[in-house]
């Protein structure tokens, strides 16, 4: 039996796209669910176009039921991973779930991470900073925002006339590059 992901998004979902896209045919590993907290995210289409399905749920649901973990369980889910996911994790699935949950940062964590700092507000952080260089951060989640183990950062040169979106751009490349291999490495780790 293949290992099997679900992918928690909250936005458009380039990320859970890639995932997807990388492990379609993988013989190993296999996207199982898609996850979201948002009607109009890319939870609906992604897992239309790949034949995945999908959950929505509510902040209560997430919070005070098991209508999710009981969704992971029936589907025998091996990895979460979230792509976009702005919600903290709560304790049962961290629990459930130890050192198998991921996430990706649009940035080179333990700077601009924490509550808040997220897509646009971290890029906007960065270059009111000028810094010469920003990237990525794949790590393992815990009870606090982006402070789990990392265990993967890529960097991305920031030019002296780079926008707010430019760096949003090239940070956004390196996610749909790295963030699948390193799922792939870590989950076939364990
Ligand atoms: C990604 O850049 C991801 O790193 C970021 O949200 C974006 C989602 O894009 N996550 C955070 O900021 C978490 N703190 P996507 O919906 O196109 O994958």
């Amino acid at each position: 039996m293949k290992l099997k992901i679900a992918i928690f998004l909250s936005g458009s979902g380039s990320n859970a796209r890639a995932i997807c896209a990388y492990f379609q045919k993988h013989a190993e590993i296999e996207v199982a669910l898609l996850l979201s907290n948002k009607v109009n995210s890319g939870a609906q289409s992604i897992g239309n176009d790949f034949g995945i399905p999908y959950l929505i749920f509510s902040r209560d649901a997430f919070y005070n039921s098991d209508n999710i973990i009981s969704k992971l369980a029936q589907l025998k889910i091996d990895i979460l991973i979230l792509a976009g996911f702005l919600w903290l994790i709560p304790e049962y699935l961290l629990d459930a779930y130890p050192d198998r949950i991921l996430n990706i940062h649009p940035a080179l964590l333990p700077k601009y991470g924490g509550k808040g700092m997220h897509g646009m507000h971290v890029h906007e952080a960065v270059w009111k900073n000028k810094e010469s260089e920003s990237g990525i951060t794949i790590h393992l989640c815990n009870k606090e925002y982006d402070k789990g183990r990392i265990l993967f950062q890529a960097t991305t040169k920031i030019n002296a006339d780079d926008t707010p979106n430019d760096i949003a751009k090239n940070v956004l490349m390196l996610e749909h590059r790295h963030y699948p291999e390193t799922i792939e490495k870590y989950l076939l780790s364990l």
